[in-house]
């Protein structure tokens, strides 16, 4: 609220402030900023002395064009959280909150002024940065902001008087949300890209196939989304226990809940990127087509669902019935969602069955390939140019390399770093989603208490200390590394507060890694981290996040007698 009019509308930036990508100079006589413990951290927090900034309900929303999105999305939340109406108003009125574009700021890049006489200003390089402003500007007013109804009428919002300049390292900061292992029904989904928009992330990776369920419904073929939907029954833990949930476990989207849940995340500059995995992990699709399947080698009849874990030697026959197969499932992928990139998977694919099949080692030999490897490297390169001629780019789990890898192809590198630095050191682009590093299904403390745990333990302070550009890549070679994700994959985790569990706190974790310019690892200044953590957990409490609190899983999320796998040094495999 002004208590007095001033002569100009938020004085331009001191010349001295670091422009966005610049990292701020440290200042150690800065005491802690009251309200402020951000996460991920900006580039820089400006503090101007003194005064605090109310939003009430006489404050006015100001929005340029472009910045509609966010003007839509601040009344949702902070008027839900506050009651505050926000109507529109003139970005030159006092008590006003404006929301502007400057092209001289990167596009993902904001500016962030909070001043007592004027409002809040964001002003952004573009829509998206506006959007990120937004994201800050919520945190700043802390806790109750993230919650969903005034819990004291007439509350004011307030947030310290200060300016913001923020801008992401990475243009791809992303979670995989594996749907297919375990269904995680829409609302769900939705409420994960509230999760992944309060955290900055910016790419939604759907695993909407796999052995074990087929999650998206194909006109086309309606078998895909009935009989390949669910399982008759589920292995309960690793796939060396010997308990079953009996219950049928299933669930798909329907084109028109996909286009919900493209739209919504839209709204928040996020990409969902589909991912339709082939040619193995397809146990569910042969189960629902069994001419898919590898027909001269198995009774692919028999074959259904399937209800427990591991690599599937199920997989696609090299045929033309299962590219055109494929193809009509594509087109109506790409109807459904405009995402540049679309992912193929391509990923553990036991060769078994081609070997024992007439029918692929005829095409082996028809086409003149090395052996199976290079059968693969077809398979997924019939798929490249066939994304490549529709505008889109491929995008497949590291094995796409082996082989040869298709031209224009991303890789999603998981197995470690190699196949990332591989891949750059062609001139690819990268993902860097090292399961040794940021695979979230993998424990998070060595204790006998973590749920089902499996994999590698990986703390919290091990992905905070994460680096996704490995040092043996030149400048020009980094420049191929697009970005991160965090990938939660689903077998042990069966509901969404399982979910939350594996993903938070480590997720917030992730997300400043991906979003700020953080030092080497080992210079990596974790209090300061877990300092601002304090301040976050409150609004992950606010939101509903049930995550692994700091002192290890309260009663009900332990999972007593559920085998898992852990395991020190080797692959997990699950
Ligand atoms: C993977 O974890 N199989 C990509």
């Amino acid at each position: 609220m002004p208590d007095t009019d001033g002569p100009t509308r938020h004085p331009d930036t001191p010349a001295a402030r670091p422009a966005p990508g610049t990292p701020p100079a440290p200042d150690p006589g800065t005491p802690p900023l009251p309200g402020a413990g951000l996460i991920p951290a900006p580039l820089s927090i400006d503090a101007a002395p003194g005064g605090a900034v109310r939003l009430g309900p006489d404050t006015a929303l100001a929005a340029a064009p472009g910045t509609e999105d966010t003007a839509h999305w601040l009344r949702a939340t902070l008027g839900d959280a506050y009651g505050l109406p926000l109507p529109p108003g003139s970005a030159d009125a006092t008590d006003t909150l404006a929301l502007a574009l400057d092209a001289a700021l990167p596009a993902e890049g904001y500016r962030l002024e909070a001043d007592a006489r004027w409002g809040v200003r964001i002003t952004g390089g573009g829509p998206a940065g506006v959007f990120w402003g937004a994201q800050t500007l919520r945190q700043l007013l802390g806790p109750h902001a993230f919650r969903r109804a005034p819990l004291t009428p007439g509350r004011p919002a307030v947030l310290p008087q200060l300016t913001v300049e923020d801008g992401p390292r990475f243009g791809w900061r992303g979670m995989l949300l594996d749907v297919a292992r375990h269904f995680l029904p829409k609302d769900g989904v939705l409420r994960y890209l509230d999760l992944l928009a309060a955290h900055k992330l910016n790419v939604l990776h759907l695993h909407l196939t796999d052995d074990q369920g087929w999650r998206l419904e194909i006109r086309r073929y309606p078998k895909l989304a009935g009989t390949g939907s669910w399982r008759a029954r589920t292995k309960l833990g690793h796939r060396a226990s010997p308990l079953w949930d009996e219950r049928p476990h299933g669930g798909h989207y329907t084109q028109d809940d996909i286009r919900e849940i493209v739209a919504y995340a839209a709204r928040r500059h996020i990409t969902v990127v589909p991912e339709i995995d082939v040619p193995g992990h397809s146990q569910a699709a042969i189960a629902a087509y069994p001419e898919l399947g590898n027909t001269d080698v198995i009774d692919t009849t028999s074959l259904q669902v399937w209800d427990t874990w591991g690599v599937n030697p199920n997989v696609l026959a090299p045929t033309d019935t299962a590219l055109r197969f494929y193809e009509h499932v594509l087109e109506e992928v790409l109807e459904l969602f405009p995402s540049r990139f679309v992912h193929i998977g391509g990923d553990e694919c036991p060769k078994d069955q081609w070997r024992a099949s007439a029918t692929a080692q005829a095409r082996i030999a028809e086409l003149s390939l090395a052996g199976e490897d290079e059968l693969q490297s077809w398979f997924i390169r019939h798929f490249d140019r066939w994304l490549a001629d529709r505008g889109r780019r491929l995008i497949g789990w590291d094995e796409i390399l082996e082989g040869g890898l298709a031209e224009g192809a991303a890789v999603s590198s998981w197995r470690g770093y190699a196949g990332g630095v591989a891949a750059a050191k062609s001139g690819h682009d990268v993902v860097m989603c090292p399961e040794q590093q940021v695979y979230l299904d993998h424990r998070q403390d060595p204790s006998p208490e973590e749920p089902v745990p499996i994999g590698y333990v990986r703390t919290l302070e091990d992905v905070y200390r994460f680096e996704p550009v490995p040092p043996e890549l030149t400048a020009e070679q980094a420049a191929h590394v697009l970005g991160t994700q965090a990938n939660a994959w689903t077998e042990v985790m069966d509901s969404q507060q399982r979910l939350d569990y594996q993903v938070f706190p480590r997720l917030s974790a992730f997300a400043e890694v991906a979003w700020s310019r953080l030092p080497a690892p080992a210079d990596r200044d974790y209090q300061d981290f877990t300092r601002r953590m304090a301040a976050h957990y409150g609004r992950l409490d606010a939101l509903g996040v049930d995550y692994r609190p700091p002192g290890g899983p309260r009663p009900w999320q332990k999972r007593p007698g559920v085998l898992g796998r852990p395991i020190d040094g080797a692959p997990p495999n699950v």
